[in-house]
């Protein structure tokens, strides 16, 4: 990895000024391919298609200079870039395969250019122009995080066509079987593309700053619904061979790691104008109930924000294993169904993605090292959704509790560790993954706090929103936002300057003085509960009375030492044997592993193998290894029966807990 790297990083230094470097007025007509039959659309079971017209797109500026040089790409903008992916591929279940083509549109200044591209295990067995004819390409070694750059020569061509299949274990995607769904009946493939994963089924230029539009002929099983980030163009269409072939569409260039595909036993229910959900039959009517809200959160998020941009917002829960929380894959966020809890008392997590929609989609970080542009202003706008909707103390409590994870990241990232509590993040010769911390998420929603804090929230809102306006569709980085709030918020005042450190808050360790800490009302009840009960054991049966977020700080602030008869008395009271709800689970399996407390030991179990969301898998099995004999044999063997079922990304990163702890046979 290192040679590749300092490669890139060698030409990072061409142009010192930022610039665009293709106009934004260049117009190219997105060909929409082999636009389905002409059936009419009265089906309740799905939301209504696009139009079959195709609509003129515009290209995205991609921007030049040293902080927009992207080190997880091999991709050479400069020279050669990708504006349209087109991808004509069909989903093989018995070889757990996408085979078939993407034929890419190229746009170039130069004469005979060769085009870098990303890929990652793929197969590639041919590779022509539009015309047919064979071009020279070129796979280079691979490296294990970044995969490896296929280069094609292009002549005069500036379109070209792979042919390729991707490999069983595609990083980017996850087949299930029957047995590990809902249903029981059919398979299921879904696709997870961020950081870099998507260069595993798709060979593009994998670089969140090199935006593209696309489109998508797909061909599964006909029992099987094809659901993507994009609009559906037309009806299915039967073909001979026990296939549907489907189209799909993004008008809007976006960064490639947000192309993503789920295909599988799926029913619709729709929520709204513009809002719906799909997931498993058996599981719609709790999906969608626990979803009412989401269309009024997308009007009050546009209210702040300005147009929802995408046309339809719909969700997408998943099968569990599901290894994240949410993805927000546009048009189609897909979220873990561990948020389905009964009573809408995990919904921000709907309200994180859909602020995705602004921050991360609509203006999206140029390279993995400005993480923070897509997850602390997420974090951010997720809270004032949450506070349009369910009001400020519920906001608050959010906040709150995301100040608690900040300082415990702070905490960590520490003495030889502290560059990575930087907001504007060194991950050269790193995989991306390693900058998924809550320092992008909480101390970059701080860090906006503390601005909107300083020159009041009118004025800062009518900056945000503006920001979005004037960036819409292009990427941006840590230095283009400071420019940007220096020119449009900040202007002159140097007082302001002065008291908001920006740059201090960006590019350096730790947290500014001036970092705002939101605090709930209700949490400082909620401690001096937990206080009390530490001294005493005694809890009330009022805790029945509170909500998802109290309970979850009560168990957290409770100290990690009890006396087994004080867990059994706070067992009773709180009924956390039968508890359900996902976020109170985990909180009261962790106490619970840090006290050996050996009547959990069926619960957690049960939770480590009925889903595998690595936020809260993770922890639990660090928790068990750091727990002596008794926690190592527990994880090692729950770990045994459940890895198969996890998702390369919780299983990749599990095994480095327990597998590499595990003592050496022989
Ligand atoms: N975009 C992220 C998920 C992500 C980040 C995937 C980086 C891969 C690499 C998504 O919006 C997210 O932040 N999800 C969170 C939930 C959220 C409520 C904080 C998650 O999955 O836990
Ligand atoms: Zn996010």
């Amino acid at each position: 990895m290192p040679s590749l790297l300092s490669s890139a990083a060698s030409q990072a230094v061409v142009h010192p000024m930022k610039r665009q470097s293709f106009a934004l007025a260049l117009f190219l007509v997105v060909l929409a391919t082999g636009c389905g039959s002409k059936q009419q659309s009265g089906d309740k079971s799905s939301p209504p298609a696009a139009p079959e017209q195709s609509t003129p797109a515009v290209v995205a500026p991609v921007l030049e200079g040293a902080e927009a040089r992207d080190v997880h790409s091999y991709a050479e903008p400069d020279i050669a870039r990708v504006t349209h992916v087109g991808l004509d591929l069909t989903v093989h279940f018995d070889s757990r395969t996408l085979r078939g083509t993407a034929t890419l549109d190229v746009l170039s200044e130069a004469p005979e250019p060769v085009l870098s591209l990303d890929t990652r295990e793929l197969t590639i067995s041919a590779v022509t122009d539009s015309k047919g004819q064979a071009l020279p390409w070129h796979l280079a070694t691979a490296d294990p995080v970044l995969g490896a750059a296929l280069r094609i020569e292009l002549g005069a061509a500036r379109q070209v066509k792979i042919t390729y299949s991707s490999v069983p274990g595609a990083p980017a995607l996850q087949w299930l079987t029957p047995a590990q769904t809902a249903g029981g009946k059919q398979p299921y493939l879904f696709s997870q593309g961020e950081a870099i994963f998507n260069r595993s089924w798709i060979p593009t230029q994998d670089s969140p700053g090199i935006r593209q539009t696309w489109d998508a002929t797909i061909r599964a099983p006909e029992a099987l619904t094809v659901v993507m980030s994009g609009a559906r163009i037309g009806e299915p269409k039967k073909l001979k061979d026990g296939l549907r072939e489907w189209h799909y569409r993004m008008e809007h260039p976006v960064a490639p790691y947000l192309v993503a595909i789920a295909v599988g036993e799926l029913a619709f229910q729709s929520l709204g104008e513009r809002t719906g959900v799909y997931t498993e039959p058996s599981r719609l009517k709790a999906a969608a109930d626990e979803l009412a809200d989401v269309e009024k959160m997308v009007s009050v998020a546009e209210g702040l924000y300005g147009p929802y941009r995408w046309g339809r917002y719909d969700l997408l829960i998943m099968p569990p294993s599901f290894p994240l929380g949410g993805m927000e894959n546009p048009r189609l966020t897909f979220a873990t169904p561990t948020i389905i809890a009964g009573d809408k008392s995990l919904v921000s997590l709907v309200a994180h993605e859909l602020a995705h929609s602004w921050s991360g989609n609509l203006v999206t970080n140029a390279t993995w090292a400005d993480f923070w542009l897509n997850e602390g202003f997420t974090v951010y706008i997720e809270r004032r959704i949450m506070e349009s909707v369910y009001g400020a103390e519920a906001a608050a409590m959010q906040a709150d509790l995301g100040w608690d994870s900040l300082q415990s990241a702070l905490s960590e990232y520490k003495g030889a560790r502290a560059g990575d509590s930087r907001l504007h993040l060194d991950l050269s010769g790193r995989d991306p993954d390693e900058g998924l911390t809550d320092i992008p998420y909480e101390k970059g929603a701080v860090f906006l706090l503390t601005i909107e804090a300083a020159v009041g929230r009118q004025r800062w809102d009518a900056w945000l929103r503006d920001y979005f306006d004037r960036h819409a569709f292009q990427p941006q980085t840590s230095a283009g936002f400071l420019d940007d709030l220096r020119e449009h918020l900040i202007k002159d005042d140097a007082a302001l300057e002065q008291k908001l450190q920006l740059d201090k808050w960006v590019f350096e360790p730790g947290l500014p003085a001036n970092a705002v800490h939101v605090k709930s009302a209700a949490f400082a009840a909620i401690d001096k509960r937990a206080a009390a009960f530490a001294r005493s054991g005694i809890t009330a049966a009022d805790t029945q009375a509170w909500s998802t977020d109290e309970r979850v700080r009560f168990l957290d602030r409770l100290p990690r030492q009890l006396k087994p008869a004080q867990i059994d008395a706070l067992v009773a009271a709180m009924n956390l044997d039968t508890q359900r709800n996902s976020e109170v689970r985990f909180s009261w399996l962790m106490l619970a592993v840090a006290n050996l407390y050996q009547p959990a030991v069926p619960n957690l179990e049960d939770f480590l193998m009925s889903m595998g969301r690595r936020k809260f898998v993770r922890p639990l099995f660090t928790a068990l290894m750091g727990q002596g004999e008794w926690g190592r044999s527990l994880a090692q063997r729950i770990y045994a029966a459940a890895r198969p079922a996890y998702h390369p990304m919780t299983a990749d990163s599990v095994d480095a807990v327990v597998v590499s702890a595990a003592p050496k046979t022989q």
